[in-house]
């Protein structure tokens, strides 16, 4: 009899989805031929729920490794309501088991961030078998190095503030930029912006959501730039928020993102406008939104390699009989870069 090796994509998108399904579809008709059939949940947790899963073939593992986007589609489904039973009258637990149970899956691979992680480590405690599998452009999953999608979002938005940079200097008039980047609450990305003012041609200030904004300041450091060079490049993580908690952005939108949390945005264009009024300099706010994560154009070689990588490893964890563990990496960048992988319990995830 065949295995049945149950997969989903959950959470917001993020570079490398494809490829790790990708290494998985390879490891798994690789290790097993056609014993093994690979069933594919639709829609992340959701398509558990709701029943929504199907068999793949394995062509349509094909020619996926650098697209971007998830052939599942993917979902927010939020941890905090997994065990709360809404007006629907579905209990979402109860549910994900019985369809568990009804594909007549052997294993579960949960491809996702926080929640995912968090709910995939219930569903091990409810009796299923679970291996989870990182990935967040925010790079904020505890216990591992970093997280697929990351890096080539990272590529993106340094590679981003470099041309900006040039465009930003073809006048000889005075430029103020503010390049707006994703992170709610973690500054890995913002901070990649410094990436390119390594390399000569980036922000003059980055602004992360691990340290409280303060309108003023902000003001008078661009000024301060501003009247030395005549130019000045801001970047700004979307999460910056006042010492009180609340953020810069979120009395620009009313959207949510499917948490409840606020849709965040806004923000580049509304300190543009501050700095303009302040200075009179001509100005440009620029959301790099959608665009960070999915450009895979310019996707980092080692990200998607990595994310294939994890997809294999995490073939090789439940083959071996392993369940409740998330793939991770364990780098050394002492004599040149090295990444190994490591299976870390999902409950420190
Ligand atoms: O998944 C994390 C993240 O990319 C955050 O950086 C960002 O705030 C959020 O997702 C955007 O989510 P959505 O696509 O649901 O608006």
């Amino acid at each position: 009899m065949a295995i049945r090796v149950g997969i989903l994509t959950s959470g917001g998108d993020c570079p490398g989805l494809n490829a790790t399904l990708r290494g998985v579809a390879k490891a798994l008709y690789h290790r097993m031929g056609d014993k093994v059939e690979i069933v594919g949940i639709m829609n992340g947790y959701d398509g558990l729920i709701n029943g929504n899963y199907r068999e793949m073939s394995p062509d349509e593992f094909s020619g996926i490794l650098t697209v971007g986007g998830t052939i599942l589609g993917t979902k927010r489904t939020p941890f905090k309501k997994m065990r709360v039973v809404e007006d629907d009258k579905v209990d979402k637990v109860a549910a994900m088991k019985k369809n568990y149970r009804a594909a007549k899956l052997d294993c579960l691979l949960c491809l996702g961030g926080n929640g995912t992680h968090k709910t995939a480590n219930l569903l091990s405690q409810e009796g299923l078998n679970i291996i989870g599998l990182p990935k967040t452009i925010d790079n904020d999953l505890n216990g591992t190095d970093h997280c697929p999608g990351f890096a080539s979002a990272a590529k993106f938005i340094a590679t981003t503030c470099m041309e900006v940079h040039r465009d930003a200097h073809v006048y000889d008039t005075g430029m103020v930029t503010v390049i707006e980047i994703m992170g709610r609450h973690a500054g890995w990305l913002a901070g990649s912006a410094a990436l390119a003012t390594w390399a000569g041609f980036g922000p003059d200030l980055v602004y992360l959501p691990e340290v409280d904004f303060d309108m003023s300041k902000f003001i008078s450091d661009v000024k301060e730039i501003y009247s030395k060079t005549g130019k000045c490049m801001v970047a700004v993580s979307e999460g910056i928020h006042y010492s009180d908690g609340s953020f810069v952005s979120e009395a620009k939108t009313s959207a949510t993102d499917g948490f409840g949390h606020a849709q965040l945005g806004g923000l580049a264009v509304m300190l543009a406008d501050v700095i303009k009024k302040e200075t009179g300099a001509k100005v440009r706010g620029i959301e790099l939104s959608l665009l960070q994560r999915c450009g895979s154009h310019v996707a980092s070689k080692t990200d998607i390699d990595e994310a294939y990588l994890a997809g294999k490893s995490a073939v090789e964890a439940a083959v071996s009989g392993y369940t409740d563990k998330m793939v991770a990496f364990q780098c050394s960048r002492d004599s040149g870069y090295k990444c190994e992988i490591a299976l870390q319990p999902l409950d420190i995830v």
